[in-house]
């Protein structure tokens, strides 16, 4: 717990620590510049993906300040952030509903096993972000993919049995997409254009 904390927190340093490089460029103009990266990145992902959520991209992207958006490199890591913040956020739910509402033992379970795959998921998005900052976009595709997996896992436990609900579709899809820019920048980035 206390490396978790530790990784966590240094995490967030070295995220605003790339995030806020000093412009030269004005803020409006900065602005206008970053409206459009963000409304572009999403559009050109959507259109190359059947289940990629054009809506969920905008909101998502900006929710963050646009002075933060400085280029698509800035963008996948604001996505990878959100999806730790959510991923964080669902793990603490997880938790909440396992000791405040009584499941039978199938749902339990699922959920014990969601709380895994969650606590998986965010050390492997920490290590999705260093593999990116570092250029390995390979590797960081990798983790990435596996964080998404992990997602669609949980949700599809529960409809194992009959009649069974997951209680967590919505985060597990927010976790899903928000990888999902992440790994759509990734690509874009990795095209001969961008190298
Ligand atoms: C998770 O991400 C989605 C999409 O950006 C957002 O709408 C939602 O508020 C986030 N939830 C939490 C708990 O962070």
């Amino acid at each position: 717990m206390r490396q978790f904390s530790f990784s966590f927190s240094s995490f967030y340093i070295f995220f605003f620590f790339f995030i806020i490089t000093p412009q030269e460029t004005s803020s409006a103009v900065k602005s206008v510049f970053s409206i459009d990266i963000i409304k572009q990145t999403c559009r050109t992902c959507a259109d190359k993906s059947t289940i990629f959520s054009h809506d969920l991209c905008l909101t998502s992207l900006q929710s963050i300040p646009v002075s933060h958006a400085t280029n698509i490199q800035g963008l996948a890591l604001i996505a990878m952030e959100l999806a730790l913040e959510n991923a964080t956020n669902t793990i603490s739910s997880i938790e909440k509903l396992l000791t405040s509402r009584t499941f039978d033992p199938f749902a339990r379970a699922c959920l014990e096993d969601c709380f895994k795959l969650y606590s998986h998921g965010v050390v492997t998005l920490i290590d999705a972000t260093g593999a990116f900052l570092t250029g390995q976009y390979s590797t960081a595709n990798v983790w990435l993919s596996a964080v998404m997996e992990g997602a669609t896992t949980c949700e599809e436990g529960f409809p194992e049995k009959e009649g069974e609900l997951s209680p967590l579709t919505k985060e597990n899809y927010y976790l899903f997409q928000l990888c999902d820019i992440a790994l759509c920048i990734i690509h874009l980035l990795s095209l001969p254009l961008h190298s």
